[in-house]
């Protein structure tokens, strides 16, 4: 694994944007992985300024995002499909036919699941994809459990995470508790993988899940098998490592 430290949040956000600006400049059609949560709001940020400056062309983009919360309608202000157009593809002009997320009003969860792995496959799956890091180790809504799930599956979202998002709604009755998320499977079958932290209260989690033996108990510990992850923290989420 690569480790990028940096000294804080904003240097954090401009280094994983360039790791991505590069992906897009040398692969200009490439299909890029997208995640939600606060910790790539910085990165987008830095995108949509490069993209403002004429430094990035995202029109031969592909996108396909980590998740969706079940039953959250694509305006809601807590759903990743509202997220990910506030944040990036309003900014940067990707348009629907460009972007793809899990559909979390399908009827048919399962259905909706195949059709997602589908569609990524068609895409011809995913040059680089980004992910957050959960508290309790997630990757896109893939939980702690007795296995690494392998497709885009329906997960009955923990306790602590429907916690730790309940700041984001009105009150936490208001949390879905169940989201389609891609499987570990489909994460490790990126060609890269970046991953952003930022914060001391992902300090534990990042020296277990990177440094700590792999087990689907901490989901991130498996991208310590993959070929090639990028790690860009802050200095206080790297705080508990020897970095
Ligand atoms: C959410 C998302 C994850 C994200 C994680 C961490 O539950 N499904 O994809 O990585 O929380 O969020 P944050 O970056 O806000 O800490």
């Amino acid at each position: 694994m690569n480790f990028v430290k940096t000294t804080d949040y904003d240097a954090m956000s401009r280094k994983a944007a360039h790791i991505i600006a590069s992906q897009v400049i040398l692969k200009p059609d490439c299909v890029l992985g997208l995640a939600t949560g606060s910790t790539p709001i910085g990165a987008y940020a830095e995108l949509t300024r490069m993209y403002e400056a004429g430094d990035l062309d995202f029109s031969r983009v592909h996108t396909a995002n980590l998740d969706e919360y079940v039953g959250l309608s694509h305006d809601h202000d807590q759903s990743y499909h509202y997220f990910m157009n506030l944040h990036l593809f309003s900014k940067v002009g990707l348009t629907a036919d460009q972007v793809n997320l899990p559909d979390g009003t399908a009827k048919d969860a399962k259905a909706e699941c195949i059709r997602y792995d589908q569609t990524i496959r068609a895409l011809g799956g995913v040059d680089l994809q980004l992910l957050g890091l959960g508290h309790n180790g997630h990757i896109g809504f893939n939980e702690p459990a007795d296995d690494f799930p392998a497709g885009t599956h329906l997960v009955d979202l923990t306790e602590s995470t429907i916690q730790a998002n309940s700041r984001l709604f009105e009150k936490k009755e208001d949390v879905p508790r169940q989201a389609l998320t891609m499987g570990i499977q489909t994460i490790m079958s990126a060609k890269k993988i970046l991953v952003v932290v930022s914060g001391a209260d992902k300090a534990p989690i990042v020296k277990e899940a990177f440094f700590g033996p792999i087990t689907p108990r901490v989901p991130a510990s498996i991208l310590q098998l993959h070929p090639d992850v990028t790690i860009v923290g802050d200095a206080a989420a790297f705080s508990q490592t020897d970095l």
